[in-house]
């Protein structure tokens, strides 16, 4: 069956730090199946803020979010969801904690229910596709920024998410591996997808929408 409602839905998020003032003052998004969006804004606008909030890692302060037709307030609504949203953190370390790249990566998928030699394949095709495969048994811990964040790129694929929020997915990266990441996305089939970038020019051919985050408010912007 076609899905027609909002896959995710953010009305009138207010949130801020504690001893802060509000980083997001009344944000509302629908992200729909079909959406390619670029989230931009200055550093401190609240971006990464914002996917946390949208995967339930941190309680907004007001507004309401539901995830594919459900609405999620409990740490136990966002665990199915998540399942199904892959989230590139903005530092890799926050997402790499295994004993070795394959783990890592494989992880997610066994955590999911598939079998070992599938989920073992699976994540050795994301490595070799980001042409990081001779990273397979190194430590995560040891690598370096670009090959850590492209770990954890790898990591997030091999979920095979419906929709992927990434943060910054291609600071530190090279030019090459930034060309693999974007023909990685290009060639996956999501529902959706939201990129928080600095380097708009390198996603506007593929994005259909384009957010700016100012002031705690989300705005369209026309394009990149
Ligand atoms: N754990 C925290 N405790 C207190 N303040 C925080 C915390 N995390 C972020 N902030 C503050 O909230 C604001 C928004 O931070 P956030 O990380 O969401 O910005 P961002 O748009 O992702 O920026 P960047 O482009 O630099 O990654 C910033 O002013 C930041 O200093
Ligand atoms: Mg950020």
């Amino acid at each position: 069956m076609e899905w027609k409602l909002p896959l995710i839905q953010l009305k009138d998020i207010s949130f801020g730090y504690p001893n802060c003032g509000l980083v997001l003052s009344g944000v509302s998004l629908e992200v729909n199946k079909g959406d390619r969006i670029a989230l931009l804004g200055g550093n401190g606008a609240g971006k990464t803020t914002l996917f946390h909030i949208m995967l339930g890692l941190i309680p907004p302060v007001s507004g309401s979010i539901n995830i594919f037709g459900k609405r999620c307030v409990r740490e136990k609504d966002f665990q199915e969801p998540r399942r199904k949203i892959g989230l590139l953190f903005q530092d890799p370390d926050d997402q790499l904690f295994s004993p070795s790249v394959i783990e890592d990566v494989s992880f997610g998928p066994l955590n999911l229910g598939m079998p070992r030699k599938e989920a073992l394949e699976i994540s050795r095709q994301c490595l070799e596709r980001l042409g990081i495969a001779h990273l397979e048994r190194r430590v995560p811990y040891e690598l370096s920024g670009g090959e850590k964040k492209l770990v954890a790129l790898a990591s997030v694929i091999a979920m095979k998410p419906r929709i992927l929020l990434l943060d910054e997915p291609m600071a530190g990266l090279e030019n090459r591996a930034v060309e693999r990441f974007l023909s990685v996305i290009q060639d996956e089939d999501f529902d959706a997808f939201i990129i928080i970038t600095h380097l708009p020019h390198l996603i506007e051919h593929m994005v259909n929408r384009t957010l700016l985050l100012k002031d705690g408010r989300l705005r369209p912007q026309p394009s990149c």
